[in-house]
């Protein structure tokens, strides 16, 4: 990297390499590499810290999804509505657990699961919904909890980019029947390597995930009443996850000012921000602006030494895995796709400086000179 430029992210200010070099020591020491105290202890905490009553931890986001989904008695032959703005594990998982996923369109101003558009969904086969939290804003799920108990459909939240999120005063975690999370290293609250959790208030749903995480065993390991998974959570990550979940909400907070600093720098810009609602405190995962001329921009940026990503450069059902499930009326998810070819990651992360955000506020306003 040059002197100047600013990188997509830098995961340096968030990993407290010490603390989780002691905690991985504490796990060596042990000799519990899967399941054990680690990752009852972290299940509890970050139960504690959403306000759910049960937390399971699993192998990652994509098999959370897959277990809620299976918990909730989702197979083959129900419908599962979700978003079409999503990453291409939500829809994976529906399909993997026999059920056909249907992509409705987002809201445009939160980018979510637009709930008007959840209720011409539903059909005498729908199952269950899967909000998603996209780039860290909370879908929203007052109005969205009111369409499922309606229809008697099971809410399970994809919130893989929401950790620390808060909707209406609650945290995310306790918004739907399920809520899941991934830990990939990357996201709000990251591993070392892969994991996940599912977080809900229904005991039931609680014990089917830790039956089905480890192979359809209940408490005792010689009897197994369903044909499970491994889906464990190892205890090195669940150690080292408890030493960052100390500082998530430290972590949030800065995201959450580095997103201010940029309302600030690219304020000028109208459509270019994104709008959070007024009922959230968006978890900023991803700082994700809007453009006509996106790839012009983000060349501009590269060329200024700028990094930026795209989240994603199609929406779900333009994915060749999940076109046989793109809806027949055109036009129906005009503003996914829309979002597809407008959205672009800037740079956002734990310990970025007022001096870097200025440094792309600069470098965007000599892309778009006003
Ligand atoms: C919205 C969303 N859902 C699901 C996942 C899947 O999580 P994992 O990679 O931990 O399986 C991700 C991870 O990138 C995600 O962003």
């Amino acid at each position: 990297m040059l002197d100047g430029e600013v990188p997509f992210f830098d995961l340096q200010a968030s990993q407290p390499l010490a603390e989780l070099a002691a905690a991985v020591q504490t796990v060596l020491a042990s000799g519990r590499f899967v399941g054990g105290p680690e990752v009852e202890s972290f299940e509890r905490e970050f139960a504690e810290f959403t306000g759910a009553r049960h937390c399971v931890g699993v192998s990652s986001g994509t098999s959370a999804l897959q277990a809620a989904l299976l918990a909730c008695g989702v197979g083959p032959g129900d419908e599962v509505i979700t978003s079409a703005a999503t990453f291409v594990a939500t829809a994976a998982a529906i399909v993997h657990t026999g059920a056909t996923p249907v992509f409705v369109d987002i809201d445009s101003q939160t980018r979510t699961l637009c709930p008007a558009r959840l209720a011409d969904a539903v059909t005498p086969r729908t199952r269950a919904v899967v909000p998603v939290d996209l780039y860290g804003h909370p879908a929203d799920a007052d109005a969205i909890r009111r369409i499922a108990d309606r229809f008697d459909l099971a809410v399970v939240a994809d919130a893989a980019q929401a950790h620390g999120g808060v909707y209406r005063g609650r945290r995310v975690g306790t918004l739907a029947d399920a809520t899941c999370f991934s830990f990939y290293p990357s996201k709000n609250l990251g591993a070392l390597g892969d994991a996940g959790a599912v977080t809900t208030d229904d005991p039931y749903i609680a014990e089917r995930i830790r039956r089905m995480r480890d192979h359809g065993r209940g408490s005792s390991r010689d009897s197994c009443t369903v044909a499970g998974h491994n889906w464990r959570l190892d205890a090195i990550q669940a150690a080292c996850l408890r030493v960052k979940l100390r500082h998530l909400q430290e972590w949030v907070t800065a995201r959450r000012e580095i997103a201010g600093w940029y309302g600030r720098e690219l304020g000028g810009y109208g459509g270019l921000l994104p709008r959070p609602s007024a009922d959230v405190e968006h978890a900023f995962h991803l700082f994700v602006v809007r453009h006509r001329e996106r790839d012009f921009l983000r060349k501009a940026l590269a060329v200024a030494g700028v990094a930026t990503q795209i989240h994603y450069p199609r929406a779900v059902h333009q994915m060749e895995p999940f076109i046989r499930y793109a809806p027949r009326e055109p036009g129906s998810l005009s503003g996914a796709e829309q979002l597809a070819k407008e959205c672009l990651s800037l740079p956002l992360y734990p310990g970025m400086t007022p001096a870097q955000v200025r440094r792309v506020g600069q470098a965007v306003a000599e892309a778009l000179p006003s």
